[in-house]
Formats: structure tokens, sequence, C-alpha cells
């Protein structure tokens, strides 16, 4: 498959009911990798300051579905979540792995790198002597990977792990390191925006990224210029409390500074998103999330002004919750 055509198929694949995404980057990798004699794309996953969310939202995957992915696509090498060993085993594979594939292996990192105190508020690993915290194992074996991605907003930016206090000096994957980093971001991300990466990497190598690292594939364009209300932000028609039909930037949505795809690929097997089921778009794949999207239910305009502390934040949400904000967000 011409390069040219996937990346047609990635940014049409929500606009088509046919899953063109199985239909055919499925077949096009199986083909790939018989011509190219190659085999699947060798993964190391290391899960760190995180809830955990991006691993489950990887799991929801559908065209192509999980066992697709692990079938034809990738070679999971180590993931503290997915693999069956524990202990001495695990960490043995996780350094043998990344040894064995040096320079070839994609490290994937889900979550944010806690760097105060040397990093010890996360530890992957107990050895009889020491703790691997996750700042050394990312720093490891960030050196020896082929490409890093940085999966959900937390490993891209910090994310809800470094919100204000951030007691743990929490920090994105690329603070850390200071190599090129693929920054998949998203709270959580929406599979497609990983198993499309994934995909590209396999077949391409690196796709092309925005300012921020990530891949323009899904992060092209801003949620407000394809949202399905955008009629009604034109017409400056807002609603006045969840549930309205109207468009809600006057509830606080952030549509028009976020930049991800989710009007049209949507979410859960491709069938919803936050504005179609009466929620603003909070920005959730924003390089400031969530501290610059805070007080939620503020218009922009106000939330943009603000400078307060998160407490006072959370004061002042109630206050901008007024009629007459909504009527006159802009
Ligand atoms: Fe833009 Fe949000 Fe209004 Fe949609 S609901 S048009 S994204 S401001
Ligand atoms: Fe996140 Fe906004 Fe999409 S909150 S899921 S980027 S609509």
């Amino acid at each position: 498959m011409e390069k040219a055509e996937f990346i047609q198929i990635c940014r049409d694949n929500v606009t088509t009911a046919n899953h063109e995404l199985s239909a055919k980057i499925l077949p096009a990798a199986r083909k790939y990798m018989l011509h190219q004699n190659k085999g699947k794309l060798p993964v190391i996953w290391l899960e760190t300051n995180d809830s955990g969310d991006n691993n489950i939202a990887f799991m929801n995957t559908t065209y192509p579905y999980l066992q697709q992915v692990f079938a034809d696509m990738i070679n999971l090498l180590y993931s503290n979540t997915f693999m069956a060993a524990q202990g001495k085993d695990a960490l043995d594979l996780l350094f043998s792995s990344a040894k064995k594939y040096k320079g070839n292996f994609i490290l994937v990192v889900e979550g944010a790198i806690p760097t105060k105190d040397n990093g010890i508020y996360n530890v992957v690993a107990q050895t009889k002597k020491r703790a691997i915290t996750a700042l050394e194992a990312v720093t490891t074996l960030g050196e020896m990977a082929g490409y890093v991605i940085a999966l959900g907003t937390c490993a891209s930016f910090g994310g809800a792990s470094s919100a204000a206090p951030n007691l743990t000096g929490s920090v994105g994957v690329n603070k850390v390191l200071t190599r090129e980093i693929i920054n998949v971001s998203g709270c959580p991300v929406n599979p497609d925006w990983f198993v499309g990466t994934l995909a590209h990497l396999l077949m391409y190598g690196k796709p092309e990224l925005d300012a921020l690292g990530r891949p323009t594939l899904f992060y092209g364009n801003t949620i407000h210029r394809h949202c399905q209300r955008r009629s009604y932000f034109d017409k400056k028609d807002f609603a006045e409390k969840l549930g309205d039909i109207e468009c809600m930037f006057s509830l606080g949505c952030i549509g028009p500074k976020t930049s991800a795809d989710c009007p049209y690929r949507q979410w859960t097997n491709h069938v919803s998103w936050p504005v179609k089921v009466n929620t603003p778009c909070i920005g959730c794949t924003n390089q400031d999330f969530p501290d610059g999207s805070t007080p939620f239910f503020v218009p922009l305009p106000q939330k943009d002004k603000s400078t307060q502390t998160g407490a006072e934040k959370s004061g002042s949400a109630a206050k901008g919750d007024s009629n007459e904000s909504k009527k006159n967000p802009i």
C-alpha cells in the first residue's frame, strides 16, 4: 500500500461505514512484512505514573481488534499489564529484550515520570539490592529504542499526574529524554491514534508530527473545525444548559483550541464522542491539560483570563456558570 493511501484511509476512516482501517491496513501490514522479510514491530511497554486508562483504551481497539494487533502488527516483548511473567523473570525479560532488539524496538511509555527525590515515587521493579525507578528505566531504555512513543497526555506532557501541586515532580517523557518523542496524547488516547501510529511506524517509519510532536494524521485539525455543532457557533447560538442542542462554547467547551479528530473518528467502536453526548470538550489532548482547562464549564475567554489557584478556580467555576456568561461567551 502506498503511504499516501494509508494516510487517506486514516483520515477518512470515520466517514466510512466499512471500517477501512481493519479491512485494508492489516492485510497491507501482513503483505509489507512478507515482502520486506520483516517481523512484527518489537514493542516494550512501560507503565509509569498514570491511571492505566490508555492500556484499557488500547484493549478496546476495534477495526483492528486487540488480537489482530498482537497477531499481525506488534511483538509485545514486555508489558507489566499484558504479560504473564512476574518478578525476576519479567525484569530479565525486559533488559534481555532491550539488548536483543537495541535500536529497533519501540518504547511505549504510558504515564508521566516522577522526578522529585530521584524519581522514587514511581518504582517499576524492586530487586534485592535496589529500586528501579520509572525515571531510570525510561532514560535507560529510551536511549536504546528505535522510536519512543509517549502514550496518553501524562506521558506526552505530564497531564493529570503533573497537575498542581504536583507533589511528585511528574513530567512528560520529553522532559527526561533528549531525543525526539512521538506524542500520542489524550486522556485516554483513542485506540485508533495509537494503532494507526504503530501501523505507520511498521510500514513507513516516523509519521509527520505537529509542533507538539503528535502525528498530524490524527491531530491535524481542531475539534472545533469539524464539530457537528459548528453552525450554531457561527450563528452565535449557544447552549444555556447541558442537554441543549446548541454550541457548548458557553458551557466551557475548548474545542476551538484543542487538536484531535474526535468529531469524525469518534469513540467506543467509533459511535460517539463528548459533544455528541452533550459534554463540552475539555481539551484532554492539550499540552496544558488539565490545569489549562480548568475551571471546567466556564467559557474559554473567562478561563483564559483566570490566573487563580486551583482552590480559587473551583469557587469561580460556580460564579462563571451564570446565565449572563452563557449568553455572551465570546
Ligand atoms: Fe466548537 Fe465546542 Fe461549539 Fe463544537 S461545541 S462548535 S467544538 S465550541
Ligand atoms: Fe478529549 Fe476533547 Fe476529544 S476532551 S476526547 S479531545 S472531544
